[in-house]
């Protein structure tokens, strides 16, 4: 049962992350040279005052869930209080080549068979208008600031959603006999979390990102529990039906539709009988109709190939195209957490 010093410590930490970042969000809007309006039609959108009740709704949930004894308070996952600076000062240097590859000045950077030959086309582009794409230490260093300034200090939380749905899973099983995999882990953020949930299962973590995978590497330390191999989502290196649980964060938003769907029978093919699969993403379109315009938004900002096509589909209704049924759903801020079981 957590004490009452824990529930201000989750508080404290909590909040200072959204000051953090919210400060960074609000630095980088005065640096960024403003886009065009965008000269297509746009759903309603959320006022700020909406948006943060909804994000103190999430973190309120998560602590209810800590409460109740579904899983341990989150601890702080690295990196060291110099090296955490030293990233939010990358972050803001790396900006004015963020802003001009908004501003189209700064095209065709990673062309084809350049950068990491062997890698799909669709993958070597600059997601979110980053630097390198997925392709380099600088960008894997870069990433978590990049994505938290994004969700204004919330993104972990969002991720960790996906630790309600397996809590209530894993009763009645022991964690030491749970082998678990994250498809499109990256840093590592979401593995971290679940490691230090459940030290017990034995979990791998695949990416096709070597330098994203070197990240997830030093957040989580060496372990032997938690394995992490380059490997791509729609071709997952596993046996049929040999993992108990499946969980990915934030990886289907960035699938052209015939890879998402690869992907997703993947996760069904290697998923056991009665076997978890639990996905985190972006909410879309008809989650919270009066969001809608954010979702228009989004990848006009930050380039996002494949999102427009994602937020027009439902994931709660891609798994069972698979073998997969719908356990639950829960909406958690900007994203939605679908859990499925392999029927
Ligand atoms: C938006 S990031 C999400 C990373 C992480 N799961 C998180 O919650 O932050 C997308 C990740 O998916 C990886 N990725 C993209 N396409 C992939 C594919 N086809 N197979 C495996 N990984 C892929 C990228 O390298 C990147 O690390």
């Amino acid at each position: 049962m957590p004490s009452p010093l824990d529930r201000l410590t989750y508080a404290a930490r909590q909040t200072a992350r959204v000051a953090w970042y919210a400060g960074h969000y609000a630095a980088g809007r005065r640096l960024l040279k403003p886009m065009p309006k965008p000269d297509f039609p746009i759903g309603p959108t959320p006022g700020r005052a909406e948006l943060t009740a909804n994000m103190r709704a999430l973190f309120e949930r998560e602590w209810r869930d800590i409460e109740a004894g579904l899983f341990p308070a989150p601890r702080g996952l690295g990196p060291e209080p110099a090296e955490f600076l030293r990233r939010s000062l990358l972050y803001f240097r790396d900006l004015p080549q963020v802003d001009a590859r908004r501003h189209g000045k700064l095209d065709d950077e990673l062309p084809p068979g350049t950068q990491a030959d062997g890698l799909p086309d669709y993958y070597r582009q600059n997601f979110h208008f980053q630097s390198d794409g997925w392709l380099s230490d600088h960008s894997a260093a870069l990433y978590d600031t990049q994505v938290e300034v994004l969700f204004t200090g919330a993104a972990d939380a969002m991720r960790r959603r996906a630790l309600a749905p397996i809590a209530t899973w894993l009763q009645g099983r022991n964690q030491r006999d749970v082998r678990g995999l994250d498809v499109g882990c990256g840093t590592g953020r979401l593995l971290a979390s679940l490691h230090g949930a459940w030290p017990g299962m034995k979990l791998t973590g695949i990416d096709l990102s070597a330098p994203y995978l070197g990240e997830a590497r030093r957040l989580i330390g060496r372990t032997a529990r938690v394995k992490l191999e380059e490997a791509a989502a729609e071709a997952l290196p596993f046996d049929d039906a040999s993992l108990d649980l499946v969980v990915s964060s934030f990886l289907l938003h960035e699938l052209p539709q015939e890879i998402r769907g690869a992907a997703i029978a993947e996760m069904a093919r290697v998923a056991k009988p009665d076997g978890l699969v639990v996905i985190v993403d972006s909410i879309q379109k008809g989650d919270r109709p009066e969001w809608d315009g954010l979702l228009d938004l989004f990848p006009y900002y930050f380039h996002e190939p494949y999102y427009a096509d994602y937020v027009t589909g439902s994931l709660e209704s891609w798994g069972p195209a698979t073998d997969l049924a719908l356990v639950s759903c829960e909406h958690a801020f900007l994203s939605k957490v679908v859990a499925l079981t392999r029927v």
